[in-house]
C-alpha cells in the first residue's frame, strides 16, 4: 500500500517587524503617525493573546500572497532536493488569495516557472484549518497514485485586509503575514507509523457568521458596497469576530480532534515529539494543552513573534523551530487546527 510522505519543508516571512506599541500608531497605510490611531496596548494585546509583534509585508503595491507562497515554496521544493518542474500539483489555501479568481495556486504555478508543465492546481479556502485539510487531500492523492509530487502551501497577507481603527482593534491585533510549505510524495517504507500516519478533518457551518469578511455579497446589486471617502461605512471590508465564541470552539474543536488523533492511532505523548497548535491565542493552546494534558515541553508555539498567519501557522511553526535546532528530521508531530467555518481538524506525521 502507498503511504504519503512529506519531503521538505519551508517557510517564510516579511522582514518588517511591527510591534504592539508600533501597530497603536500605524494608520490604514501601515505609515506610522504620531498620534494614536487606534486605542490598544501591548498590555492588552499579551494578556489575551501571548502576541508581542508580527510580520507585515512592505506596503507598497508590490507583494501579493502569491510572492510570500512562491519563497516558502521554493524552500520546500530544494528542501525535498527537487526542482519546480518536479511538482505534479499544488494545493494552496489561503483566506487572503490574490484575486477572487482565478485561484492563487495557478498564479503560483506560474511564478515558480512551471506554468506549461502539466501540474493540476487547487485553491482550498478553509482558513486556519487549511493546512491540516490540505495535508488530508493531498495523502488522499498520494496513497491512490494520483500525484506523486504535491506542493502544499498555506499563505497569508493579512495586513492589507484589517481594518486600522480603534472599530476593528480585536481582529487586527490578531494577525501577520506569513507563508509556510510541505512537499509530499509516496514513501519507500510501509511503516505505519511514520510519514502522514493519521488526518482528520471537521466543519460546523452553524459558526460561519462568527468569523467572516465578505468583501461582497454576490445576492445582492451592486455586490461590493464600498465607499472610499467614508471609511464607517465599509463594514463588508473589514473581518468580524465573536471572539469569545471562537475562542471556546476553538478549545473545543482542537481538544476533541488531538484525543481523537491519539485514540485512533493508539498513540500515546511518549511516542509524539511535538505538539504543534494552530496559532490563533496563547491562551487558546494553553487551554488546550491543560485539557487535553499534553506534556507543556512538547508544544511548540510561534504566535508570540508572527501573530496569527492562518493557514501558515503549521507549516511555519515547525519550520522555524526545526531553524532553532529543536524539530529534528524524523520527528513525530500532532497537529490540531480551528478556524472560520467553524472548521477543525488534526493530523500526525513524520517530518
Ligand atoms: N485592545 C484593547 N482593548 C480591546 C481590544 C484591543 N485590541 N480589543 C477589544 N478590546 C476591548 C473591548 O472593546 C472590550 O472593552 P469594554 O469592556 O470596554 O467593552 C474589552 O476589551 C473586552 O473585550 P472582549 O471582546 O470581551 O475581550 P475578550 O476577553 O473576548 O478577548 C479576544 C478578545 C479577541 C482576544 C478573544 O476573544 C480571542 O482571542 N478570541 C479568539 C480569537 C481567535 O483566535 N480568532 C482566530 C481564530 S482562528
Amino acid at each position: 500500500m502507498i503511504r504519503t510522505k512529506i519531503l521538505g519543508l519551508g517557510s517564510y516571512v516579511p522582514d518588517r517587524i511591527v510591534t504592539n506599541d508600533e501597530l497603536t500608531y500605524l494608520d490604514n497605510k501601515h505609515v506610522r503617525q504620531e498620534t494614536v490611531q487606534t486605542e490598544t496596548n501591548d498590555a492588552w494585546i499579551q494578556q489575551r493573546t501571548g502576541i508581542a509583534e508580527r510580520r507585515y509585508v512592505p506596503n507598497d503595491g508590490n507583494t501579493a500572497t502569491s510572492d510570500l507562497a512562491l519563497q516558502a515554496a521554493t524552500k520546500a521544493i530544494a528542501d525535498a532536493g527537487l526542482q519546480p518542474g518536479d511538482i505534479d500539483c499544488i494545493i494552496l489555501g489561503t483566506l487572503s488569495p490574490d484575486f477572487h479568481f482565478p485561484g492563487t495556486a495557478v498564479i503560483l504555478q506560474k511564478k515558480l516557472g512551471i506554468a506549461d508543465k502539466n501540474c493540476a492546481c487547487f485553491d482550498i479556502r478553509q482558513q486556519c484549518s487549511a493546512f491540516v485539510y490540505g495535508m488530508q487531500m493531498a495523502d488522499a492523492f498520494i496513497r491512490t497514485g494520483m500525484y506523486k509530487r504535491i506542493l502544499l502551501v498555506g499563505a497569508e497577507l493579512h495586513s492589507h485586509s484589517l481594518d486600522f481603527s480603534t472599530r476593528g482593534r480585536d481582529v487586527m491585533v490578531l494577525f501577520g503575514d506569513g507563508a509556510g510549505a510541505m512537499v509530499l510524495g509516496p514513501s519507500e517504507t510501509e511503516d505505519a507509523k511514520s510519514g502522514i500516519i493519521y488526518t482528520s478533518a471537521h466543519a460546523d457551518g452553524s459558526g460561519a457568521m462568527d468569523l467572516y469578511l465578505k468583501i461582497f455579497e454576490i445576492k445582492k446589486l451592486p455586490y461590493v458596497d464600498y465607499d472610499a471617502n467614508d471609511r464607517e461605512q465599509n463594514q463588508t471590508m473589514y473581518p468580524h469576530m465573536d471572539g469569545k465564541r471562537v475562542f471556546l470552539n476553538a478549545v473545543r474543536g482542537m481538544v476533541m480532534s488531538t484525543q481523537a488523533a491519539l485514540a485512533k492511532t493508539g498513540l500515546t505523548w511518549d511516542d509524539i515529539q511535538w505538539f504543534v497548535p494552530h496559532q490563533a491565542n496563547l491562551r487558546i493552546n494553553e487551554k488546550v494543552v491543560e485539557v487535553a494534558k499534553i506534556p507543556p515541553a512538547k508544544v511548540l508555539n510561534t504566535i508570540q513573534f508572527y501573530g496569527n498567519t492562518t493557514a501558515a501557522t503549521v507549516p511555519l511553526t515547525i519550520d522555524h523551530w526545526r531553524q532553532q535546532g529543536k524539530v529534528k528530521k524524523g520527528d513525530r508531530i500532532l497537529s490540531s487546527v480551528f478556524g472560520s467555518g467553524f472548521t477543525w481538524g488534526a493530523a500526525i506525521f513524520t517530518i
